[in-house]
């Protein structure tokens, strides 16, 4: 690490000792205390990673560093201060839960700031550095990494929240994007620890998409992959504080669907079953995706499923399949 990046470490070090005192002992962080609470987090989980609270003060972590004699340029340039117009800096995590996000060797390398009052943007994390690109971190990788090598199993959620009720449930081989969007990076990562990993986003518009496209890009990489069942608008926190850490095993993550299942649901989106013309197109579409499968026991296992619930023969289903086949070279 160059000298700049310790110093950056130190401060982020520093800061996380700080809110997570303030949010676990003192009234500054009674708040931020309150509200993991109400979410049912429990102290122990709030140890674990280390969360904590920025008070919601101008310049408080500005004095704070200031005071241990950290350069204030460094410090805007971490993403833990903000520089105004005027050239002052102000504190850039004000009245928010903090989540320190740590690399693959435990040190935090930024935090995400969550409102607890409905402001925007619901999380605030600190501003990329070189130390800190969003694409190349997975949430509680460090952590979660024996157990994942020792499962052979991750599960991969969206946010903060999902990795934290999930741990709390027992569950430790969990880890997230910072978001929706996994990067060919992570991917690439993931498939050096892992064979198979559980796509479990939320259970939104959104997720689906993302899951559309994270999928796919697993498996460019090489890793197998399961897609979780979550339905409607449930995350995997939501479903853990309302059902339980055992229906979440039981219902969520080991139902969970094949990538062609899984696809078969996705597609569905897009045309109305009911007409006969959609219903074609659609079979096409997914016979298109089998003709990539070059298992021909599973190629068949799908096809059977296909031939019983749209009432077409296993013979015309088969040649379709070998004329796909045999045109993709
Ligand atoms: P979600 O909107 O699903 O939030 O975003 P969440 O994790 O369920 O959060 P809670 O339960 O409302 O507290 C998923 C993840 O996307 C990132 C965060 O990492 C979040 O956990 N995100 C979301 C941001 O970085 N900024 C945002 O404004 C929103
Ligand atoms: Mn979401
Ligand atoms: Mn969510
Ligand atoms: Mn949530
Ligand atoms: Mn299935």
């Amino acid at each position: 690490f160059s000298k700049e990046n310790q110093s950056t470490l130190s401060a982020y070090e520093w800061l996380t000792k700080l809110y997570h005192h303030l949010l676990r002992f003192t009234k500054d962080g009674k708040e931020g205390y309150q509200y993991l609470k109400n979410r049912g987090i429990s102290d122990n989980a709030i140890d674990e990673f280390q969360l904590g609270f920025a008070p919601n003060v101008k310049d408080f972590t500005a004095e704070f560093l200031k005071k241990k004699g950290f350069n204030q340029a460094l410090l805007v340039k971490a993403g833990l201060l903000s520089l105004q117009n005027d050239n002052s800096v102000t504190d850039r995590f004000r009245g928010r839960i903090i989540f320190p996000i740590r690399n693959h060797i435990g040190k935090t390398i930024a935090f995400g700031g969550r409102t607890i009052t409905g402001g925007e943007p619901k999380y605030l994390n600190s501003s990329e550095s070189e130390l800190f690109q969003k694409g190349k971190i997975l949430y509680n990788f460090d952590l979660a990494k024996k157990h994942i090598r020792k499962e052979n199993e991750v599960i991969l959620f969206e946010g903060y929240m999902d990795v934290i009720s999930a741990y709390q449930a027992g569950i430790n081989n969990v880890i997230a994007t910072l978001g929706t969007a996994l990067t060919e990076y992570q991917a690439k990562l993931l498939n050096r620890y892992v064979d198979t990993v559980v796509i479990c986003y939320d259970g939104d518009n959104a997720g689906l998409e993302a899951t559309y496209k994270a999928a796919n890009l697993l498996r460019k990489v090489g890793c197998q992959v399961k897609i979780a069942n979550l339905q409607d608008d449930l995350d995997p926190d939501s479903f853990i504080k309302a059902h339980g850490g055992d229906a979440f095993r039981n219902e969520v993550l080991s139902t969970g669907d094949t990538y062609i299942h899984f696809y078969m649901r996705y597609l569905k989106k897009d045309y109305n079953l009911t007409l006969e013309g959609d219903r074609i197109q659609y079979i096409e579409n997914i016979l298109k995706e089998l003709a990539q499968i070059d298992s021909s026991v599973e190629r068949e296992y799908y096809l059977s499923e296909i031939h019983k619930e749209y009432n077409i023969s296993m013979q015309s289903l088969t040649e379709e399949i070998e004329k796909l086949r045999s045109n993709q070279g």
